[in-house]
């Protein structure tokens, strides 16, 4: 995690891994078991990345953990979020 706003109950997330721990899907399932916790245990209403374009292997974690394209920051970085799912 690299920045929260409290207030709003949001969190943002960034994650990197080793060169020689690439391409076996551990971003993702870290990503995917850190977003679950964040959100379904910690009252945590949104979880947000910010990626650049160039940096289509981090998208890819995002997308499959179900983050969502939310908008474009003006240097054209870009805004996926997870959120808290609606109570049933
Ligand atoms: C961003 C970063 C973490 C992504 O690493 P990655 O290795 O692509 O991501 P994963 O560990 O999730 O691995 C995904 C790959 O494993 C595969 N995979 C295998 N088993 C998998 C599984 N059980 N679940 C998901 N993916 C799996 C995927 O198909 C994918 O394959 P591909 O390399 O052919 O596309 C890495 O590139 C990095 O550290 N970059 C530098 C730092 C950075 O840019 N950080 C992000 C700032 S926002």
């Amino acid at each position: 995690m690299t920045m929260a706003e409290p207030a709003r109950r949001w969190c943002e997330l960034g994650f990197w891994l080793f060169p020689g721990v690439r391409g076996e899907g551990r971003a993702s399932s870290a990503v995917e078991a850190f977003t679950d916790w964040l959100l379904n245990a910690h009252g945590v209403k949104r979880v947000f990345a910010r990626i650049h374009p160039d940096n289509p292997r981090s998208a890819a974690v995002v997308e499959r953990c179900q983050y969502q394209r939310a908008g474009e920051l003006p240097d054209g970085t870009v805004v996926w979020v997870a959120d808290q799912p609606p109570p049933l």
